[in-house]
């Protein structure tokens, strides 16, 4: 496993990250979700990131007992707050209310006393921006989370919030969480060149596009049994990629892969590491043969002629639009 700083700051995250989006307390059952993380800490991955809404906070949990006994220092912890956890019209988004009650509940789901790094999980339009950020520097005070970032914020949003934390003297957001790969660029156009400037690293999801760079998905047929296309909740999340165009694209991609020795999937994920601003690749699996699959793309470097092919076959499906970059306008 390579390391990365968490962007300007002193925390260092494994290149490669794993994350139990749809995955823990879902679509894959205890037994497996405990392999996955095993396999994630035997390949040398020490960040883990989860979300309390995850599961309807079941993945908190199931994570929780699957690093129950591994030393905490050895581990790297990030969870988020924003959408709903509860019915209630204060059980979402980032009020001091909620913010303060969801860290209680997600480091007893957890088990941990901290979290290194706590998620705003999207910009929250009915709260002010100063009360999120005081509230969130409050838990650093109290020694609950060590690190604070955001996830899916545009470059305005994540700007004024770090000149409010400079005016106020708050603690400053270290990262952003967006969606990153081959065939989703939209952070490259405003939220990148911010990040950089600001010291502010990319902790990127879905940089499999939720396994169709992973080849298994053909045009024309059927997705594969068990696959996140044919899971309840996954198929809807997984369905802006299910089409004819995307995926025949996608498999040209395979003799790339092919020349460099590398699998589809590792190729998909070496590609969003090419970007310096990017601190962590954070890669699902329901199969712990995935996760060891997955974690070979750490340290892979793709020259320039190699990324002008990949550019060549997939053309006009790239999405690199930065207004696709949105949060609710109200809370969920
Ligand atoms: N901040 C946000 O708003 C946000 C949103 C989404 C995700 N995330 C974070 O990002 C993490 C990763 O997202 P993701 O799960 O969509 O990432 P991903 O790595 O793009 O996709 C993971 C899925 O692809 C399939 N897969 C992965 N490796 C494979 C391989 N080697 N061979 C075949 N299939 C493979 C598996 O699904 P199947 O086996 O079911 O096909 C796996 O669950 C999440 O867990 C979460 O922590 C954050």
């Amino acid at each position: 496993m390579e390391f990365r700083h968490l962007g300007r700051s002193g925390l260092m995250v494994s290149e490669i990250s794993y994350g139990n989006w749809l995955t823990h307390g879902s679509q894959v059952e205890e037994d497996a979700a405990k392999l996955c993380v095993q396999a994630a800490l035997d390949e040398g991955i020490t960040t883990f990131d989860t979300a309390d809404v995850y599961a309807g906070t079941k993945a908190e949990e199931v994570l929780g007992r699957a690093l129950k006994g591994v030393r905490r220092e050895s581990l790297e912890i990030f969870t988020k707050v924003y959408w709903p956890t509860g019915p209630g019209k204060n059980d979402r988004g980032l009020s001091r209310k909620h913010i303060t009650e969801s860290i209680n509940a997600s480091l007893r789901r957890l088990q941990t006393d901290y979290v290194d790094l706590y998620q705003a999980h999207r910009f929250d339009n009915e709260t002010p921006l100063e009360e999120t950020l005081k509230t969130f520097d409050d838990l650093v005070r109290q020694g609950k989370v060590l690190y604070v970032g955001v996830s899916e914020w545009t470059a305005e949003q994540i700007g004024r919030a770090l000149k409010i934390a400079d005016e106020m003297g708050f603690d400053r957001i270290v990262s952003n969480q967006p969606q990153y790969s081959m065939l989703w660029r939209v952070i490259e156009a405003e939220v990148v060149p911010l990040s950089e400037r600001e010291g502010v690293g990319q902790i990127v999801w879905s940089p499999i596009a939720q396994g169709v760079l992973t080849g298994k998905y053909l045009p024309g047929r059927q997705p594969p049994q068990g696959s996140r296309a044919t899971d309840a909740s996954g198929s809807a999340m997984i369905a802006r990629y299910m089409n004819d165009d995307v995926l025949t694209r996608v498999q040209e991609l395979r003799p790339i892969a092919d020349d460099l020795g590398l699998t589809m999937a590792q190729l998909a994920v070496a590609w969003v590491l090419q970007n310096p601003n990017v601190s962590s690749a954070i890669v699902g699996a329901t199969r712990p043969e995935q996760v060891r699959d997955n974690v070979k793309a750490a340290g892979v470097k793709l020259e320039d002629d190699v990324l002008k092919r990949i550019d060549d076959v997939l053309g006009t499906v790239v999405e690199r639009d930065p207004a696709k970059t949105v949060s609710p306008a109200t809370r969920p």
